[in-house]
């Protein structure tokens, strides 16, 4: 006998009596060695990468779902975190196999990269139940890697864990803090009132991500990041660490410890999603002045996983919490600071009494006990609730004829005076439009005006795009004017601000009455009474819908395809209908 074959029939032998008495993992239908000729083929082929024989016998399979990409620069870093993660579950007795998954990367994916979170959760949700894993890491950093790993691992069920990817350092433009987004939006301001030159701009782009990580205003990404903590799948205090702390290395090597327990304990993902997670999830958004963006992916991850949430539950649990964090957009810092004033276990200790007490997260332990010794070290940054930075905040949820299926608007980022409001639309039918004309010294528009666009709806565009927070016209700009009012079937970016109404349903696209909005029309918003109302009569509506000529479909092959005829409506998450609901884990046929 070789000296190899020795070895290995020593190991046989040696795990004999712990295989005996494991777990019978899922991993174990792939890796058996009972079943002579598949087992051969499963650990024969991974054993080229030199693993021990008992990785295949004694230890559970931990996937890392990684979503790094050079594509992706705010998930640049999740390879190196990756290994940190490996490290842990090695630790604690795992088997780690990271594995890559579509990737998002905000800012360079056309059309939008919001077009592609429901594809990535497919291949998510298709890779974990396809290969022998018994858990799952998912490595997240840019706005749509978060809700796509997790609404993919929903539909599959396991226990699994986040690891958020944290945020860049702050940004510091000539001794000023400069918040990841949120400059862009004020950049045409800047470029017109304030001279900036080409050569600061310069400056400020590099001023602006020095770091490693996501966008670190409280934008999308920290949202999600906060979203995933609150909702207990992250240890406590993952979601505000920058991604180039240390402790971010920590924490991913104690998330991999973690997982491997959570598999034995059989910590199912349906466990700590439960109906009672999202509430406090709706409750946290509102106390960070989280993006409106979190309606939407929360909504899809609860259909995944089967929980009922509605859109009216988001302004019903979350709109009379008050603001407690004081970042961009909403207000003036930024991640690294909400990190030393001590993250999110520190609001969560200040609104434990909105919160549910028993929604257990990763650690099986609720998020308040989680963050009971939590402490607030900077009072600027994250206030009191009982001194918080605005009374309510939340997302207000609009109904009325221009939006049936709602509308939504987040108040702590937009104009007070402007909540109620009555003006005339100044319509676009497309974004190019919109570029064409807005900055026409002719166009009929001045600060009382509604900007209506139209077509940036989940079909429309397609992919919902961010860019309902539409620039404000040169000539309003030009008279230091900051704010108007501004109404669309599409997103808003995280980091974004103004008064804006997003996520029209139905879209304009599929006929909603937003189609049917004419120039010179009149249209109030009343965010107090939560009404958005469009005064046209409703035989001219009726009228205007006989004469009305659905746009061309964007695709007819392809993922394009599929995306527009099967995405639902964005008062319902904007996933596809035919991914809502779980398969589970099983997967009845073997490979041969
Ligand atoms: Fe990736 Fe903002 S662009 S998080």
């Amino acid at each position: 006998m070789n000296i190899y074959a020795s070895i290995f029939n020593n190991h046989f032998k040696i795990n004999e009596n712990v295989r005996r008495k494991r777990k019978q993992w899922r991993s174990r239908e792939w890796f058996a060695p009972e079943d002579r000729k598949l087992g051969f083929i499963h650990r024969s082929w991974l054993r080229n990468q030199g693993y021990p024989d008992d990785y295949f016998t004694d230890r559970p399979v931990i996937g890392i779902c990684n979503t790094w990409s050079e594509l992706t620069p705010c998930n640049g870093h999740l390879r190196d975190l990756a290994e940190y993660v490996k490290k842990g579950i090695i630790e604690a007795g795992g088997f780690p196999l990271e594995f890559p998954v579509t990737s998002m990367g905000e800012t360079l994916m056309r059309p939008t990269a919001m077009l592609f979170r429901n594809l990535s959760s497919m291949d998510v949700e298709e890779c974990i139940r396809a290969y022998p894993m018994d858990g799952v890491v998912l490595m997240t950093g840019c706005d749509k890697t978060t809700p796509a790993t997790v609404m993919g691992a929903s539909s599959v069920d396991l226990p699994t864990l986040v690891v958020p990817g944290g945020p860049m350092l702050n940004g510091r433009y000539r001794g000023e803090l400069i918040g990841s987004g949120t400059f862009v939006w004020k950049l045409k301001n800047k470029l017109e009132n304030e001279n900036f030159s080409q050569e600061e701009l310069t400056e400020a782009e590099i001023c602006s991500a020095r770091s490693a990580g996501h966008c670190m205003t409280m934008g999308t990404a920290s949202t999600m990041a906060c979203m995933v903590e609150a909702l207990g799948l992250t240890l406590p205090g993952a979601a505000a660490i920058p991604a180039v702390d240390t402790r971010k290395k920590v924490m991913a090597q104690l998330s991999g410890r973690r997982i491997v327990e959570m598999v034995k304990e059989d910590l199912k993902l349906s466990r700590i999603l439960t109906r009672q997670a999202f509430e406090n999830a709706i409750v946290v958004n509102a106390a960070v002045g989280g993006s409106t963006n979190f309606i939407i992916h929360l909504q899809a991850i609860a259909g995944r996983i089967g929980v009922e949430l509605a859109l009216p539950d988001f302004d019903k649990i979350g709109s009379h919490i008050p603001l407690l964090v004081n970042l961009m957009p909403s207000g003036k810092f930024l991640m690294e600071d909400f990190f030393y004033a001590g993250g999110l276990p520190a609001v969560v200790q200040e609104i434990k009494s909105h919160l549910h007490q028993d929604a257990i997260t990763v650690n099986g332990r609720s998020v308040v006990e989680n963050s009971a010794t939590a402490v607030c070290y900077n009072r600027e940054v994250i206030a009191s609730i009982e001194q918080p930075f605005q009374a309510e905040a939340g997302i207000a949820v609009l109904y009325g004829n221009l939006c049936e299926n709602g509308a939504v608007i987040k108040p702590s980022a937009a104009t007070p005076s402007l909540m109620v409001h009555r003006g005339k639309a100044v319509v676009f039918e497309t974004i190019e439009e919109y570029h064409e004309h807005i900055d026409d010294p002719d166009l009929d528009i001045d600060e009382n005006s509604i900007i209506v666009l139209k077509g940036v709806g989940p079909v429309g565009y397609p992919g919902m795009a961010e860019v309902g927070n539409v620039d404000l016209p040169l000539k309003v700009l030009k008279k230091g004017i900051t704010d108007m009012v501004r109404i669309s079937d599409g997103r808003m970016s995280g980091t974004a601000f103004g008064t804006v109404v997003l996520h029209v349903s139905p879209e304009s696209a599929i006929g909603g009455n937003l189609a049917l909005v004419h120039q010179g029309d009149m249209i109030e918003l009343d965010v107090p009474n939560r009404r958005l109302h469009l005064e046209v009569s409703a035989e001219e509506l009726a009228a205007r819908r006989a004469a009305w000529i659905a746009p061309e479909p964007h695709a007819t092959r392809g993922y394009l395809s599929l995306y527009v005829n099967h995405v639902q409506q964005a008062h319902l998450g904007a996933d596809m209908d035919f991914m809502v609901g779980k398969s589970g884990s099983v997967v009845k046929r073997d490979v041969h």
